[in-house]
């Protein structure tokens, strides 16, 4: 029999014990004050030092995930890994997660890595939700990894970095299932923002090419999604009322308020002019204009940023309490934001809402689509909301640190990428319990990694 509701069992989220201030940045940057606060909205900005890497980051989240959910590993069929953070061109991170697994005789276990920007945690999430609908399912759950160390060279784009991970636990009769046939992508060849440089951790951005990027493909993913629901469920008109919650990508909160007042503008274009409610008489004046050609059109985006406020404070403010407190997380930034919203809201509050999911990858990947919570207030879910319950006190408790230090943990990283035989000094004892880091790097390039005992 075909599954029904395949999607997300349960998440985990981790993220660095450390983080530096952002408007103690904007002095040491010598920036405006309210620049990064106000301006693009960020609070705080996690960071890795020399004792986190893509593979420590993505055996902490994956274990953590496995020892609270209690899942054995014999019950894993697929393990999927999303990241732009690479530290081989061969070897996959999910093949060094198999120390997880290989101690248990397990390695039966299909997936590899999928790499677009920060589209590859979505990628990894539909490879895993289509294993389970396909032939090739066994019965076993699949797990999706994500995970990046979003780290920029000096310059306006380094306070919109952020470090983070996410796993996932997929199969049938989820909490969140994604909904069946409504989906939609744009894929497009860009260079906006991309890593071509090697011998750098550091991106190649172009800042407002990346943003142009962003809302376009927002755009088209979200009518060709309201022409599927449209369809589907034979509506004469979708717009953000069929939505109780809409997530995004969050390179930095700002943009989130912009991409919602785009749908709402999107919404206002596909509405007759007569058929347009009191509520838009003033906005009436742009009803002629064409979307392509208003992206940075300030009239537009104040007069909708005003009349969507109250649904972006509804639908998605929640969701970007990690995004404020970390940054961007890169590849599980959206899934870090479903987390937002499921410690944000109450299990009745959840219970049977539509959540409009946008990815998006430079590059470019992106895609809409939704997930439908469980229609009745099950044990499953108030565990699932229970299980997040350390996420709070956790961003509470990491470090401040000062932007000198941060800037000199950045250029120590700099200095000592891709170095072997390498051994970090970093401290670890503020590191949370359960998180694996590294020891030391040898002459060939292999990483070894220890774990500060969990607490479960
Ligand atoms: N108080 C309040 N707001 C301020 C202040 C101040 N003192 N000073 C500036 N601002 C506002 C600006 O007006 C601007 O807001 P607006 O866009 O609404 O006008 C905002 O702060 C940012 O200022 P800019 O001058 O536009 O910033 P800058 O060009 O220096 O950098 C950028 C911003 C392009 C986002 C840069 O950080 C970057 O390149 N980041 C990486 C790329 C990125 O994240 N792209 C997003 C999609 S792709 C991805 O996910 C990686």
């Amino acid at each position: 029999m075909w599954p029904e509701n395949v999607g997300i069992k349960a998440l985990e989220v981790y993220f660095p014990a450390q983080y530096v201030d952002q408007q103690d940045l904007e002095q040491f940057d010598k920036v405006s004050a309210g620049k990064y606060t106000i301006g693009l909205g960020q609070s705080k900005m996690g960071f890795c030092n020399d004792r986190e890497d893509i593979h420590s980051l993505c055996l902490t989240v994956l274990h953590n995930l496995m020892d609270k959910h209690k899942i054995k590993p014999e019950d894993v069929g697929r393990l999927e890994v999303g990241t732009e953070t690479l530290l081989d061109k061969s070897k996959s991170v999910k093949s060094v997660l198999m120390q997880i697994f290989e101690p248990h005789g397990c390695t039966n276990i299909e997936g590899v890595d999928c790499t677009n920007a920060c589209y590859g945690g979505t990628a990894a999430l539909l490879n895993a939700v289509n294993w389970v609908e396909s032939s090739s399912w066994d019965g076993r759950l699949a797990l999706v990894v994500a995970a990046d160390n979003a780290v920029y060279d000096i310059g306006s784009a380094r306070p919109t970095g952020g470090a983070g991970a996410i796993a996932m636990i997929v199969g049938p009769n989820a909490i969140l299932p994604l909904e069946r046939g409504l989906r939609a992508s744009c894929m497009k060849h860009a260079y906006d923002f991309y890593k071509p440089n090697f011998h750098s951790e550091y991106p190649t951005v172009d800042g407002q090419l990346s943003i142009k990027s962003y809302l376009s493909s927002l755009e088209e993913c979200y009518q060709k999604y309201c022409e599927k629901l449209k369809s589907k469920e034979k509506l004469d008109t979708v717009s953000l009322n069929n939505f109780d919650a809409i997530l995004f990508h969050s390179p930095f909160c700002k943009l989130i308020q912009k991409s919602f007042a785009r749908l709402a503008f999107i919404d206002f274009l596909n509405t007759p002019k007569d058929k347009l409610s009191e509520k838009y008489s003033e906005a009436k004046q742009f009803h002629h204009l064409k979307l392509e050609d208003t992206y940075f059109n300030r009239d537009v985006e104040k007069t909708f940023t005003t009349l969507s406020k109250e649904d972006f404070l509804q639908k998605t403010k929640p969701s970007l309490l990690i995004s404020n407190q970390v940054g961007n997380m890169y590849t599980p930034s959206i899934y870090a934001g479903l987390v937002s919203l499921l410690v944000s809201r109450s299990p009745n509050e959840l219970c049977d809402t539509r959540i409009g999911l946008f990815s998006y990858g430079s590059g470019l990947c992106s895609t809409f689509f939704s997930l439908r919570v469980a229609p009745v207030e099950s044990e499953e879910l108030l565990e699932l909301i229970n299980s997040l319950s350390y996420v709070k006190p956790q961003l509470e408790a990491r470090q401040k640190v000062m932007p000198e230090e941060y800037t000199h943990i950045l250029a120590l990283r700099e200095k000592n990428w891709q170095l072997a035989p390498f051994e970090p000094q970093s401290d670890v004892s503020n590191m949370f319990p359960g998180t694996y880091y590294l020891v030391n790097v040898d002459e060939k390039y292999r990483r070894t990694y220890k774990r500060i005992p969990n607490i479960i």
